[in-house]
């Protein structure tokens, strides 16, 4: 399978899961989705992951993003772990993870970096959108835990930016100003937000977030 790439069309799936037999399309709906997996069950960062992910659930929600995670490891050890996860995190994993342990969505989704581990799959995530292209892919090592705040802020971002013509600038967060897309004039931009239009230079243009 080769590397998929923002704008490309998330593969649609079938796969049994801790909850059950999932399809991806089915389950995203037409909202939002984050797709993400983890090395393995029963690890010490994962549990901190599944957890912290678990205690954001509503934060998710809100945004109208479905959570899905997934590792290799099969159903029996993921519904185990979780009883753990929800013990240790003091939270309850309220979304499925994905028992792939064929392989089948690690490939599709390119998940297993064989010169990391040959076996299992890297902290990957994929953020898909209603249409179900594919708008943030991000990587990390098994050595590192993800920043589930982080994910947050970057959908804040990408659902902004979905529907205004702006961008975000470095660490935005959500009521921060934002920066007029660069395909507008300042002119049309000066008519577009009513909340104004700052110029700091003729290509850097701020303007209040249009969403707060
Ligand atoms: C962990 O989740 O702690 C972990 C999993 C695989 C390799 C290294 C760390």
């Amino acid at each position: 399978m080769a590397t998929l790439r923002l704008g490309d069309t998330a593969p649609d799936f079938t796969a049994e899961s801790s909850m059950g037999t999932i399809n991806l399309y089915d389950y995203l709906g037409d909202g939002w989705g984050i797709l993400f997996s983890h090395p393995a069950d029963f690890t010490p960062v994962c549990t901190t992951e599944l957890g912290t992910a678990a205690k954001l659930k509503d934060e998710f929600d809100k945004r109208n993003v479905k959570m899905l995670a997934l590792s290799v490891d099969g159903t029996a050890s993921h519904v185990e772990w979780i009883k753990d996860i929800n013990e240790v995190q003091n939270t309850v994993v309220d979304f499925p993870i994905i028992a792939d342990e064929d392989k089948k969505v690690s490939d599709l989704y390119d998940m297993i970096h064989p010169k990391a581990d040959n076996n299992l799959t890297v902290r990957s995530v994929f953020i898909i959108a209603p249409d179900k292209t594919i708008k943030l892919t991000i990587t990390y090592p098994a050595s590192t835990g993800r920043n589930f705040h982080e994910l947050l802020r970057v959908i804040d971002s990408l659902q902004l930016t979905a529907y205004h013509k702006v961008a975000t600038p470095a660490n935005w967060k959500q009521g921060e100003d934002v920066v007029v897309s660069p395909a507008i004039s300042t002119e049309d931009a000066k008519k577009m937000f009513a909340k104004g239009v700052e110029e700091v230079k003729p290509y850097l243009r701020m303007t209040p977030d249009p969403s707060a």
